[in-house]
């Protein structure tokens, strides 16, 4: 089980050491669950520190292809690991809808991340029209197949399906439809699969137990030591 958390463009670098020392404290005794968390470029280094051989891996929210350049405002997979950065998210929604992201941009930041060694989240999902207009499966096979296209079932590789109307609007998927969306793109592309999406403490047992949700990608309830170290024993627990 993968519980990765997604701080979004939330904590000052100033709040970071002491988020990651509780959540440490926290989480101490609970095994069976690869915990990560993805702090804005700015706490990076602040969530370095701590985690600095602890089992907690530190992500980026997304990162470039090229290793230096001229990218204005990007972030390369060099310097992510030479701040000692284990990964990156890829393609969240957020970045598809306000910033332009495509597959294609998505898979070749993919590439580039698994090339240079880091581990890769990459977010797929459809939006409310999309799935009221029966496009559901449609939109997830062009998205995971360009993945699968460009990468494979890379080991470094985790696929994170996270509805679009169902991110920070408190509507969770049905523990059904999370489990038939996951064991559809496990038939394109057979790698660990989080579900993401209004993930909270209350949520997260019957979220998990589905067979083919091997973890979650959590927005709002990361940002607080309590309710994410709750879903981080959920996930032990059923693994155990
Ligand atoms: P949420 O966000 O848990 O706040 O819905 C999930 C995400 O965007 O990764």
């Amino acid at each position: 089980m993968l519980i990765a958390g997604n701080w979004k463009m939330y904590k000052w670098p100033s709040e970071t050491a002491a988020f990651c020392g509780g959540l440490w404290e926290r989480l101490a005794g609970t095994s069976g669950v690869d915990v990560v968390i993805c702090p804005p470029y700015t706490s990076l280094a602040e969530a370095v520190r701590p985690f600095d051989r602890t089992d907690v891996a530190v992500y980026a929210q997304n990162v470039h292809w090229a290793e230096e350049g001229a990218f204005t405002g990007e972030i390369s997979t060099r310097m992510l690991l030479d701040l000692g950065v284990d990964g990156s998210l890829v393609g969240h929604s957020e970045r598809r809808q306000h910033f332009g992201e495509s597959d294609e941009t998505v898979a070749r930041r993919t590439v580039a991340a698994l090339e240079a060694g880091l581990r890769v989240i990459a977010c797929v999902g459809e939006s409310e029209e999309e799935r009221e207009a029966g496009q559901t499966e449609l939109v997830l096979r062009v998205q995971v197949e360009t993945l699968a296209d460009a990468v494979g079932a890379h080991e470094h590789l985790a696929v994170a399906y996270e509805p679009v109307w169902a991110i920070g609007t408190g509507k969770t998927a049905t523990p059904e439809q999370a489990q038939e969306a996951h064991a559809f793109i496990r038939s394109l592309l057979d790698v660990p699969l989080l579900y993401g999406g209004s993930v909270k403490p209350e949520n997260a047992d019957e979220l998990l137990a589905q067979p083919d949700v091997d973890g979650a990608l959590v927005g709002g309830a990361s940002l607080d030591v309590e309710s994410f170290a709750a879903i981080c024993e959920a996930a032990a627990r059923i693994r155990s």
